[in-house]
C-alpha cells in the first residue's frame, strides 16, 4: 500500500528539497588514515545484519496496543478527555502515538542516512569518508526496518514534526562541514537513542524490543564516530567559533525538549492545541520522560568539549546537568551486550524447537516403519 494512504494527517508535499552548500571534497591520500577510525569502519563493516532476516517479522503486533504502554504514560490519562473515552477509543489514541513515535523515528532515520551521506561528501579525510560510507548503509536498513514496522504492523504513519523538519534542515543547510555531526550525530541521534532505550527497556512486546535492541547496537558506533571527530576539531578552534556551536546547541535541546512531544496526535483527536499542550507539560510520567530524553546528549556534549558557562546553566535549568556525568562508554557497552545477549536467547529457543522437532520426526519414522 502507498504509504500515503496511510498518514493520518496530510503531509504536503511528497518530496523535501533542501539545497545543499559547501564542498564536495577528494583526498588523493589513500593510505594514511587514524587507526582508531579505521577501526570503527572495520567494525562497521564486520557489524552489518539485515533487518529482514534478523527480525521475526511473523511476531504479531497489536495495533491498538502495540508498545504495551500503561495507561499513567498516556498523556490524556487523569484528564476529563479521558474518563470520556471508550477502550476502543483509548485503543485508537494509542496507535497514533505509537504511529506519531515510530514515524518520527522513521524520518529521523532517513536524516541521518541524508547527513551520513553529506559527511561522506564534505568531510576532508578519507578515513571519515570510509567510516561515513558504513553509517549511511546503517541508516538505510534502520530506515527500512521502521518503515516496514509501520506499514506491516501499525498501519499508520504521521508526518514529520515540523520542528524536527526545521533542525534537520538547519543541520543540512549549515555549510561548516562539522554542523552536520553536531546537529545529526549528537542532537538528533543521542535524543533518539534515549528514545529507543526507554522503550526497548520497558516494552513487553517481542518485536519492537527486538527492533530497538538491534538498531541500538549500530547507533553505538555512530556516536563514537561523532565524538572522536568532534573531540578533535573543537580543540582548534577560537572561544567565538565554540560559542556559535553551544548556541545551537542549547536552542536546539530546547527545541526538541518542548515542542517534539506529539501534540499534534491530541490535535487530531479534536483537542484544543493550548489544551494538548498544557496536558503534556503537566504529565508527571512525561516530564520524567523529557528528562530522560536528554541522558545521552548531555554526557556527549561535555566530552566533545561544549561546555561552557551558558551551556551549563541552560542544562541546569533544565534539570538534567548531572547527567552530563554519566559514562557513555559504559551505556553504550550496554546497548552492544543487549542487542547479543536478546540473540543467543532467541537462538537457544530455537536450537530447543529444531531439537524438539528432530526428534518428533525420528520417532515418527520409527513408528511408520517399525
Ligand atoms: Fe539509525
Ligand atoms: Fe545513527
Amino acid at each position: 500500500m502507498s504509504t500515503h494512504e496511510l498518514y493520518a494527517k496530510e503531509p504536503g508535499e511528497t518530496l523535501w528539497q533542501v539545497p545543499a552548500s559547501g564542498a564536495a571534497r577528494f583526498s588523493w591520500e589513500y593510505d594514511e588514515g587514524r587507526d582508531r577510525l579505521l577501526a570503527l569502519y572495520q567494525k562497521g563493516k564486520d557489524k552489518q545484519w539485515d533487518g529482514q532476516k534478523r527480525i521475526d517479522w511473523d511476531l504479531e503486533v497489536d495495533p491498538y496496543d502495540p508498545l504495551g504502554t500503561p495507561d499513567e504514560a498516556v498523556t490524556l490519562y487523569g484528564t476529563p478527555y479521558w474518563a470520556r473515552m471508550t477502550d476502543s477509543d483509548k485503543g485508537e489514541l494509542r496507535k497514533h502515538y505509537a504511529s506519531w513515535q515510530f514515524s518520527q523515528f522513521l524520518h529521523g532515520e532517513q536524516g541521518a542516512m541524508v547527513c551520513a551521506a553529506r559527511i561522506v561528501e564534505s568531510v576532508p579525510d578519507l578515513d571519515a569518508k570510509f567510516y561515513s560510507a558504513t553509517q549511511t548503509m546503517d541508516e538505510a536498513r534502520h530506515a527500512e526496518i521502521y518503515g516496514r514496522f509501520l506499514h506491516e504492523k501499525i498501519g499508520m504513519v504521521y508526518p514529520i514534526n515540523d520542528n524536527l523538519q526545521s533542525l534537520l534542515g538547519d543541520t543540512l543547510r549549515d555549510s561548516r562541514w562539522d554542523m552536520p555531526y553536531l546537529g545529526m550525530q549528537v542532537l538528533i541521534e543521542g535524543l533518539a537513542l534515549a528514545a529507543f532505550g526507554m522503550i526497548r527497556d520497558t516494552t513487553d512486546k517481542p518485536l519492537p524490543k527486538q527492533i530497538l535492541a538491534y538498531i541500538m547496537q549500530d547507533e553505538a558506533r555512530h556516536v563514537a564516530f561523532g565524538r572522536m571527530a568532534l573531540r578533535d576539531y573543537y580543540k582548534q578552534l577560537t572561544d567565538a567559533e565554540l560559542r556559535e556551536r553551544e548556541e545551537f546547541v542549547i536552542e536546539g535541546c530546547y527545541l526538541m525538549r518542548d515542542r517534539l512531544r506529539g501534540v499534534e496526535v491530541l490535535e487530531n483527536f479534536g483537542i484544543p492545541k493550548a489544551e494538548a499542550e498544557e496536558f503534556s507539560e503537566n504529565s508527571e510520567f512525561l516530564r520524567l520522560f523529557r528528562q530522560l530524553l536528554f541522558s545521552r546528549i548531555v554526557p556527549c556534549v561535555k566530552d566533545i568539549g561544549l561546555w561552557g558557562k551558558r551551556l551549563q546553566q541552560a542544562y541546569v535549568d533544565m534539570g538534567v546537568f548531572e547527567m552530563g556525568d554519566s559514562n557513555l562508554d559504559l551505556l553504550m557497552a550496554q546497548d552492544e551486550e543487549i542487542a547479543e545477549k536478546l540473540d543467543a536467547e532467541r537462538f537457544a529457543v530455537e536450537e530447543r524447537e529444531r531439537v524438539t522437532e528432530v526428534r518428533e520426526a525420528v520417532e515418527e519414522g520409527r513408528r511408520l516403519t517399525g
